[in-house]
């Protein structure tokens, strides 16, 4: 049987700590808690957006999230230096285990989708810029139909582009929510396991398979 892989992207094939190395030349606190919250503030602007029905894209709540943090940490950074790491979410480098198992996964009976909050245009160009494009077959964005995950809308729509079916669709996800969202719509789903500290919610909703990299994720499919 042919599946179809839907990976999700930021925290799962990207690095979003990438940017730290920015943000170390602008912000005087500590560069990996700024990080932190920056991330957590950015989804938690996705889900309060999906609850209120009121949406902006994700590069939206990327930059609101970004001034949420500069206030919260007493960080007064220039419109320069915030487009200066904004700049930097662009260009986000794929973990290191990301083109070896792409491409070992690429060789099974699969097709490769890229599956995110992040609008068409902005995947793409993350893709191509840390080379590792071409292994998809397309980019199925959550923007297409102004929500995020884990709108369970969001999931349909996925298999609508995808023209598969929750039984043959995996989503490869770091992100918990993202993970128990697609269980719930009926589809597999791989928790990447991206830290040992990373603690997978307690909601009786555990994922198909737990994996620490993507070659691992080969074993569990083969
Ligand atoms: C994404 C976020 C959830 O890429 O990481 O969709």
């Amino acid at each position: 049987m042919s599946i179809t892989l839907a990976f999700d992207v930021y925290g799962t094939l990207i690095d979003t700590q990438g940017v730290l190395t920015a943000l170390e030349t602008v912000v005087a606190g500590d560069a990996t808690t700024f990080s932190n919250t920056w991330r957590e503030k950015q989804l938690e602007y996705t889900f309060r957006r999906g609850l209120m029905q009121h949406y902006v894209d994700f590069a939206t709540c990327t930059r609101q999230a970004l001034d949420y943090t500069c206030a919260f940490y007493g960080e007064e950074l220039s419109a320069q230096q915030k487009k200066l790491l904004l700049n930097s979410y662009q260009t986000l480098p794929a973990f290191d285990d990301v083109q070896e198992g792409l491409a070992r996964l690429k060789k099974k009976n699969a097709t490769l989708y890229a599956f995110s909050n992040g609008s068409k245009q902005a995947v793409e160009q993350l893709l191509d810029n840390a080379g590792i494009g071409h292994f998809f077959a397309g980019v199925v964005s959550c923007n297409e139909i102004q929500s995020f995950k884990p709108n369970p809308a969001v999931y349909s729509y996925f298999l609508r582009q995808a023209s598969s079916y929750n039984n043959a669709t995996w989503l490869i996800s770091s992100n918990p929510f993202d993970v128990i969202g697609a269980i719930s719509s009926g589809w597999r789903a791989a928790w990447l396991q991206r830290s040992t500290a990373a603690v997978f919610d307690p909601w009786d909703i555990p994922p198909t398979a737990t994996v620490s990299s993507l070659i691992g994720l080969c074993e569990v499919l083969d």
